[in-house]
């Protein structure tokens, strides 16, 4: 019996606590489930929240490029040169107009240093220097040397870049290329100076000539009433030396200042420039000039021109004769024709390449200036009338050049231009036919 009661308060126990159990779990798994759904709408809700973010951050990511897109076609279509670096120092962004000016390819620079591409004529970097100094310089004018050696006249101004925090991280330079604008400021000088020498070689003429007329013949009478032996007749034939020099250079003068009309015809440029060869060998020779080469290239399909042919003859002899004046120790002189631009209708390039002594950079931008010289027996004249004359052709003159090396002069003649056959210009003194003058050579 007591064994029975027992299995009966045991089993009915067990019931009890199954039950509980049961209930137990219930309610955990109940409590669970419940917790999956909440993480499940959790979870729902984050998928949202990031789609969400995602698609902000699309749209951040299209806005950032769209506003690049914009820098960079602002950038590129912009005039003025822009060259930005980082604090460092090196090239991080170059535009179009910048490879422009300074000739060279973005490609090649960023990531350099920027004094390798763009310092001033004494050596100095003012992006480099704003950086130093925490300091923006606004429109200064400097003088540039690019990476090809040329001097260029630019205005420039300099900022600092800074982060959100006002924390320096780069520089910024945009500059405007001045050596056009400086070009014709010189040319305007020229002009202005060969009116005035225009105006005073008349009166000098006048002046200096007929006195000086005087003086050669009483000089010459003089010298013939001395013996040869008598020491007086050198002094006297010096006399006479010096009226024939100042005679020749008063008649240059004048005959550099006489207006002159271009006769335009159609001609071929390649005859002009065999005919100045010609001249140009024959002359070598009578000089006994054995040391020098001449070559010519031609690559030109087509090179009938409308311009005065003796004009253009003068001007090449004259670029050619400097030339071999500056190849003292022998070397090439070399004369090339060639076409500007790939459409067929561009100008005609003709260049005069020597292996000569080249021209100091110092004196570079005086070497058109009438009267300018760095020779004992030259006037100085010679480019002045060159450059008269290809203006006249509505033509253009460069120079390039290397001390030690050589220099070569471009003369590039447009094809389709109403040249300025009216115009006063300058004659050469040589007048219409072309002779040597001694002293050169
Ligand atoms: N090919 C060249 N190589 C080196 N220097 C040159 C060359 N062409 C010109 N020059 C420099 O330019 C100066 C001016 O030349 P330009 O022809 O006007 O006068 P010039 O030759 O001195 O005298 P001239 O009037 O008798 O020709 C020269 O004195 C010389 O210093
Ligand atoms: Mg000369």
């Amino acid at each position: 019996m007591i064994e029975n009661t027992s299995i009966n308060t045991f089993t009915k126990n067990w019931d009890t606590e199954l039950a509980d159990a049961f209930h137990i779990f219930n309610q955990y798994t109940q409590r669970l489930e419940e917790a999956y759904n909440q993480l499940q709408g959790r979870v729902k809700e984050i998928d949202r929240e990031m789609a969400h973010t995602n698609t902000r951050l699309k749209d951040k990511v299209l806005e950032l490029d769209n506003v690049t897109k914009y820098l960079n076609s602002l950038l590129r279509s912009i005039h003025s040169g822009v060259i930005a670096v980082n604090i460092k120092g090196e090239v991080s962004t170059i535009n179009k107009a910048a490879e422009k000016i300074l000739k060279l390819h973005a490609s090649d620079v960023i990531g350099k240093r920027v004094e390798m591409i763009l310092k001033d004529s004494d050596g100095s970097t003012p992006l480099l220097l704003a950086l130093e100094r925490g300091k923006n310089c606004i429109d200064v004018e400097r003088k540039i040397e690019t990476n090809q050696g040329t001097l260029k006249w630019i205005e420039s101004s300099v900022s600092l870049i800074k982060d959100a925090n006002e924390n320096t991280i780069g520089a910024v330079e945009v500059f405007r290329d001045l050596s056009e604008i400086r070009e014709l400021e010189t040319r305007l000088r020229n002009a202005d100076k060969l009116a005035a020498i225009g105006a005073m070689a008349a009166c000098i003429a006048h002046e200096i000539r007929n006195p000086l007329n005087g003086i050669e013949g009483f000089s010459a009478l003089l010298a013939r009433d001395f013996e040869d032996s008598d020491p007086r007749k050198k002094l006297v034939k010096n006399i006479l030396q010096g009226t024939k020099n100042l005679n020749k250079a008063v008649t240059e003068l004048l005959i550099f200042a006489r207006p002159l009309r271009l006769k335009l015809k159609n001609s071929r440029i390649s005859e002009i420039v065999d005919k100045t060869l010609f001249f140009v060998i024959e002359d070598m020779k009578l000089k006994g000039v054995n040391n020098i080469r001449v070559l010519k290239e031609r690559k030109l399909d087509t090179d009938v021109l409308k311009c005065d042919p003796e004009k253009l003859q003068q001007a090449f002899l004259n670029l050619c004769l400097n030339a071999i004046q500056s190849m003292v120790s022998g070397g090439d002189l070399t004369v090339f024709t060639r076409m500007q631009g790939d459409d067929g209708l561009g100008d005609i390039q003709v260049g005069i390449r020597d292996t000569g002594m080249g021209i100091k950079k110092e004196v570079i931008h005086k070497i058109f200036d009438p009267f300018f010289t760095t020779k004992q027996e030259g006037s100085g004249l010679g480019l002045a009338i060159v450059n008269k004359i290809v203006e006249a052709h509505n033509g253009k003159i460069l120079v390039e050049s290397t001390e030690g090396k050589g220099t070569t002069f471009y003369i590039n003649l447009p094809r389709n231009s109403n040249s300025n056959f009216d115009a006063d210009i300058f004659d050469n003194r040589w007048g219409k036919n072309v002779a040597l003058i001694p002293h050169y050579l």
